[in-house]
């Protein structure tokens, strides 16, 4: 993805373009054709495309996607679907004949999400996620095969058994824990990220950035004009922040960039923070640094008591647009249809559930390298 400083286009509404901020034209006219199982609103999908991957179809079970899929990856359909519900035969046609077959798939991670720590996957049916996608795989036996997870799962028998079943079916498979400050991202999000192939070996793709300074939040979102708690900046839908309730409003005043609610005063803190254990929970009601990559971008963002996702200095938790550009997204990533507002809680999720594009674009390259490799 280069990177280009303008003013881009948001459905019509000029922003600011922070630096580092990219668009990328995607091509369908490609040997390696993708279908992204659980596709989301196509963070990996664009990344990649942006890498020269044809991909031809996203499913997902939550319609609220389709937009944004289908709007940012070009040429790819947005199959609405429970991948329970989903045929070998029918994946299979989604494929181009003749095409080498990616088959990418990122399953629901919050089962396995240190955010849920003393909750068990086993209570939450869509662990169970992945190893349908490991039914697709070994249905189907695709050439190329992904996935992108957070990196407890390393450790899970899901996750054991999926690497199992590859090696049986002949891939040569990979995994590492990517962090994805190393693919230029302002985001210190750590993901375990498998590549599979039959053809040739495969590799993790290293990113470009492990050899330098991480971004900063500065440097991705400091240019970004100023907006109030609740509000949404005239000029970009995606600009919106979520409001404050007024206790809230006093606590974010009284938070220092990269401080803690320990900078309050008594009066403000929550009934947790008095309890010896809630010495623990440091990063939640806390402001960014403006000199350092933002935490983790969870699904919660927007949501001031469920991390470190005050602005550095304005008061008010990150808008939808800071949280994009932190998880890699274009500028000119079209989240809604032009004159409709942009959902902060359904988009908030979506936004956090993606895999950033970079990455996606880097895990892109690292297959059409090893075709290179193998041609
Ligand atoms: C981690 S997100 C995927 C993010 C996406 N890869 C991206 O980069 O934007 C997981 C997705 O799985 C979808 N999902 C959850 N259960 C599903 C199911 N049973 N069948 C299909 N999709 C499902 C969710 O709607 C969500 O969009």
């Amino acid at each position: 993805m280069g990177g280009r400083e303008q003013v881009a286009k948001q459905d019509d509404q000029a922003v600011p373009l922070p630096s580092g901020s990219t668009t990328t034209a995607v091509s369908n006219d490609a040997a390696i054709a993708a279908v992204d199982v659980f596709c989301g609103i196509g963070g990996l999908s664009y990344g990649l495309a942006a890498a020269g991957i044809g991909v031809v179809a996203g499913i997902d079970v939550d319609g609220s996607c389709r937009f944004p899929f289908e709007a940012n990856v070009a040429g790819a359909q947005f199959v609405e679907r429970d991948i329970r519900d989903v045929t070998a035969e029918e994946l299979s046609e989604l494929w181009p004949e003749g095409s080498l077959r990616l088959l990418a798939g990122c399953a629901p991670c919050q089962p396995f999400s240190s955010y849920r720590k003393g909750v068990s996957p086993s209570s939450d049916d869509r662990w169970v996620l992945l190893r349908e996608l490991g039914r697709l795989v070994e249905e189907t036996q695709p050439e190329f095969v992904t996935t992108e997870n957070v990196p407890r799962i390393h450790d899970k028998t899901v996750f054991g058994d999926f690497v199992k079943m590859l090696d049986r079916l002949g891939y040569s498979v990979d995994s590492d824990i990517c962090r994805c400050t190393d693919y230029g991202l302002a985001q210190s999000r750590r993901r375990l990220v498998l590549v599979a192939s039959k053809l040739g070996s495969a590799a993790v793709p290293e990113g470009d950035w492990r050899d330098r300074p991480a971004k900063t939040v500065k440097q991705a979102i400091g240019n970004l004009p100023p907006i109030g708690a609740g509000d949404t900046h005239e000029a970009d839908p995606v600009h919106r922040s979520r409001g404050l309730s007024p206790l809230n409003r006093k606590r974010m005043a009284a938070s220092k960039p990269g401080g803690t609610w320990h900078d309050w005063p008594t009066e403000l803190r929550a009934p947790c923070h008095q309890r010896s254990s809630g010495a623990a929970f440091k990063n939640v009601y806390a402001r960014m640094s403006w000199d350092r990559p933002s935490p983790t971008i969870t699904t919660y963002f927007h949501n001031f008591g469920a991390g470190r996702f005050g602005h550095p200095e304005q008061h008010r938790t990150i808008s939808l647009r800071e949280a994009a550009i932190l998880q890699g997204f274009p500028v000119d990533y079209r989240f809604a249809p032009q004159g409709e507002a942009a959902p902060l809680t359904t988009l908030g999720r979506h936004i956090g559930n993606a895999v950033p594009p970079p990455l996606g674009e880097a895990i892109g390259l690292s297959y059409m390298e090893s075709l290179r490799a193998a041609s």
